[in-house]
C-alpha cells in the first residue's frame, strides 16, 4: 500500500434498526458549568435546552419513547437554590412542552412521585399529560422525583392492597402484573441507556426496565452531548449482540 490510505468511511446509524426506546441519565450539568467558572445553576439551564435539541433529534430520526431523569428522589439533598433552580427549569420546560406536543404529536408523562412537588408544578404536569394523552408520536417521559426503588416499593404497596382487597390472588402475581403497577406500565423496557457525565452507574434509575438494556457510558457532560453522541451510542448499540441469557 502506498502512502495514501484509503480514508475509513465514517460509521453511520443504521436508521432501520433503530432503539425503540432510548433512556438517558441527564448527568454532568454542574461539573460543565464548574469547568467555565459559572455556578452549577447555569449548567442546568444549558443542560435544559440540550433536553429540547436531544428530543427533537430523536423524534426527527423515528425513536419511539425516550425517557429521561431529570430529578431523583435523591437530589433533595443538594443546597435549595439548586433544588429551586431545577424546579423552576422543569416548569418552564413543561410550560413550554405544551404547545410543542400539539405541533409534533407528541405524548408527554412523569414518572416519579407527586409528593413534595409544588401544586403548580403538579397542576403543570397534569395538563400536560392530559393535554398529550391521545398523541401518537414520540413518548417522552420525563423522570421527576423518581427513584427507582421508591417505584418498586409503591408498587408493592399497591399490589399487597389489591391482595387484601381480593381483587387479586397472590398465586396470580407475575412479572407482567408487576410491570403494570410501575410508572413504566405500558411502555416496553428502554433498549439502550445512555449515561453521559463519566459516572457508570445507575442512581437508583429504572432498576426493574434495565434488566436487558444495553448501556453506554459516555465521559461527555450532558450539557455538551449533542445529536452526534447520541448517534455513536446508537451505533454502539447496533454492534452489539442481544441475547437475554441465550446463545
Ligand atoms: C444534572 O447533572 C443532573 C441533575 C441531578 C439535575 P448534575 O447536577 O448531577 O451535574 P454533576 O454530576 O454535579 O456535574
Ligand atoms: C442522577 O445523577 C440523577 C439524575 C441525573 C437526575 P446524580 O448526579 O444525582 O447521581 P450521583 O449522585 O452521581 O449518583
Ligand atoms: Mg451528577
Amino acid at each position: 500500500m502506498g502512502i495514501f490510505k484509503k480514508k475509513q468511511a465514517a460509521e453511520s446509524v443504521d436508521f432501520t434498526a433503530l432503539p425503540e426506546h432510548i433512556a438517558i441519565i441527564l448527568d454532568g450539568n454542574g461539573r460543565w458549568a464548574k469547568r467555565r467558572g459559572m455556578p452549577r445553576t447555569a449548567g442546568h439551564a444549558v443542560g435544559s435546552e440540550n433536553f429540547r435539541k436531544i428530543a427533537t433529534y430523536c423524534n426527527d430520526i423515528g425513536i419511539k419513547y425516550l425517557t429521561v431523569y431529570a430529578f431523583s428522589t435523591e437530589n433533595w439533598k443538594r443546597p435549595d437554590d439548586e433544588v429551586s433552580t431545577i424546579m423552576s427549569l422543569l416548569e418552564k420546560y413543561i410550560i413550554e412542552a405544551i404547545d410543542e406536543v400539539r405541533k409534533k404529536n407528541l405524548r408527554l408523562c412523569f414518572w416519579g412521585s407527586r409528593a413534595g412537588l409544588s401544586e403548580h408544578i403538579k397542576k403543570l404536569m397534569d395538563e400536560s399529560e392530559k393535554e398529550s394523552r391521545d398523541m401518537t408520536g414520540m413518548q417522552v417521559n420525563v423522570c421527576l422525583n423518581y427513584g427507582s426503588r421508591n417505584e418498586i416499593k409503591e408498587a408493592v404497596s399497591k399490589i399487597a392492597r389489591d391482595v387484601s382487597a381480593d381483587k387479586i390472588k397472590p398465586e396470580e402475581i407475575s412479572e407482567d402484573m408487576i410491570d403494570s403497577y410501575l410508572y413504566s406500565a405500558g411502555t416496553p423496557a428502554p433498549d439502550l441507556l445512555i449515561r453521559p457525565g463519566g459516572e457508570k452507574r445507575l442512581s437508583n434509575f429504572l432498576l426493574w426496565q434495565l434488566a436487558y438494556s444495553e448501556m453506554v457510558f459516555t465521559d461527555k457532560l450532558w450539557p455538551e452531548f449533542d445529536e452526534r453522541e447520541l448517534d455513536r451510542a446508537i451505533i454502539e448499540f447496533q454492534k452489539r449482540n442481544r441475547r437475554y441469557g441465550g446463545i
